[in-house]
């Protein structure tokens, strides 16, 4: 399914999370794009909000990656700063996407490791708008 979905306040970005965050299992990844600013950690804050995690979800661009738990566990990628598939074996992120649920920040890098179910959302910015493209093989309830 594709679908374009309208990301207007930031109550509409965290209905987007609580549905997704409700439909997914460990071994799912949730996939994010889009340029600076565009709301991927909000995002993946009100995502794991809703998988009942109760401490600070912040932005992982500096050390590459934060973990949570909640009701499950979850790994919090963000590969701004990677330049290589090579540098991101290293992270180890095939054996987090195993074992958790991961949300990947700037995942394009990384495409190639993704499993075909992936819950893609390219997130888009202009001077008036915010919008978020969702694309997955999976049949998501939104
Ligand atoms: N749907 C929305 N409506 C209004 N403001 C939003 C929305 N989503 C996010 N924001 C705001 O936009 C700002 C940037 O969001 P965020 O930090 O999530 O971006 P990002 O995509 O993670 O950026 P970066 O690439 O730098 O990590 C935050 O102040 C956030 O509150
Ligand atoms: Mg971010």
């Amino acid at each position: 399914m594709i679908q374009l979905i309208d990301l207007d306040s930031l109550e509409k970005t965290c209905q987007l999370a609580e549905k997704i965050a409700s439909q997914v299992d460990i071994g799912d990844v949730i996939a994010l794009s889009g340029e600076l600013g565009a709301g991927k950690t909000y995002f993946t804050q009100c995502f794991c909000k809703h998988l009942g995690v109760s401490e600070y979800v912040s932005s992982p661009s500096y050390i590459l990656l934060n973990e949570y738990m909640g009701k499950f566990p979850i790994a919090h990628f963000d590969l701004y700063r990677l330049d290589s598939l090579d540098e991101v074996l290293e992270t180890g992120l095939p054996d987090f996407i195993e074992q958790r649920i991961t949300v990947i920040e700037w995942y394009e890098i990384a495409r190639d490791l993704l499993p075909k179910n992936t819950i893609f959302l390219d997130f888009e910015l202009t001077e008036t708008k915010r919008l978020v493209k969702l694309s997955t093989s999976r049949n998501l309830m939104i």
